[in-house]
């Protein structure tokens, strides 16, 4: 996710490429290719994220896994970030830097990831339960999955921006939970992060922008048990923590408008499906 223009905001991915863009019939294979190997890095992961394991040590096993398969990751050195995936656990909203800190039962991870192959980027991301987590802990993660899901389907061939982050943002505050306001979905293709920025509320600014067939996106909500408002670690200028430090949970996926609807390019394999109950 990318920060928003908007005084209370600070840029941590940088902003957006200012071109509107729209993949051809060649660059929608291409963007299809990127996607669907990210997705098969997720899938690998899967069986790994447990308790005992270190943020790290699933960060090193996404590396060599893209490296191996020759491709690239994204986030590695991207503005500076130190890593290939993102792992946020608890509390951190995004951005968490992998360390040394072992998973364990009870937690919530998300682990984001963005590959590029042949020069396209693939962008997703899952929170992952960890052993048994508390029943208003599996609502929270719940409930951003199926915001997701909401958001995905609320968008139509020539629809604006704006009507997913409505979704999405009456959905969440249905189930009890706020949106998070800093950070938002984005346009993606040959950079990772272009127009048009996807708000997970109705965000009259950037709403309008209308999702013409070829326009690739994601959307990522973050949804917190608190307040919205979140903040970023001083010593580190990534992790995105909720200032109330209640937990956060986000699922991402990156999709493609087509003239007959969208296309979501970074289902897995073996991960959570639409309608899953967690
Ligand atoms: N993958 C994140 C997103 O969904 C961005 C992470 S940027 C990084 O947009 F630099 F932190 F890796
Ligand atoms: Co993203
Ligand atoms: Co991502």
């Amino acid at each position: 996710m990318t920060s928003f223009r908007g005084p209370m905001l600070r840029p941590t991915t940088g902003p957006l490429a200012k071109i509107p863009i729209y993949a051809t019939h060649a660059d929608r294979d291409s963007l299809r290719d990127a996607c669907r190997f990210n997705a098969e890095v997720m899938d690998f992961l899967r069986p790994h994220v447990r308790a005992g394991i270190s943020t790290g040590e699933i960060d090193q096993l996404a590396y060599d896994y893209t490296i191996q398969h020759g491709h690239t990751p994204a986030c590695l050195g991207y503005n500076g970030y130190p890593n290939t995936v993102c792992t946020s656990v608890n509390e951190v909203v995004c951005h968490g830097i992998p360390d040394d800190y072992v998973l364990r039962d009870g937690d919530i991870v998300n682990i984001d990831l963005t590959s590029i192959v042949n020069g396209w980027h693939g962008d997703s991301s899952e929170t992952f339960l960890i052993g048994e987590v508390s029943p208003s802990t599996k609502h929270l993660v719940q409930a951003a999955f199926d915001s997701m899901w909401i958001g995905i389907h609320a968008i139509k061939p020539f629809g604006r921006v704006i009507d997913i982050g409505r979704a999405i943002y009456r959905f969440a505050k249905d189930q009890g939970f706020e949106i998070v306001r800093e950070f938002q979905g984005h346009g993606v293709g040959r950079s990772f992060h272009q127009e048009p920025g996807v708000p997970h509320f109705p965000d009259l600014q950037s709403g309008k922008a209308v999702v013409r067939p070829g326009t690739c996106l994601t959307i990522e909500p973050m949804l917190n048990e608190g307040n919205w408002k979140t903040e970023i670690d001083k010593s580190d200028g990534w992790t995105v923590r909720t200032q109330d430090r209640r937990l956060s949970a986000q699922f991402e996926h990156t999709i493609l408008m087509t003239e007959r609807g969208p296309e979501v390019l970074t289902l897995t394999k073996n991960g959570p499906q639409e309608g899953h109950k967690f």
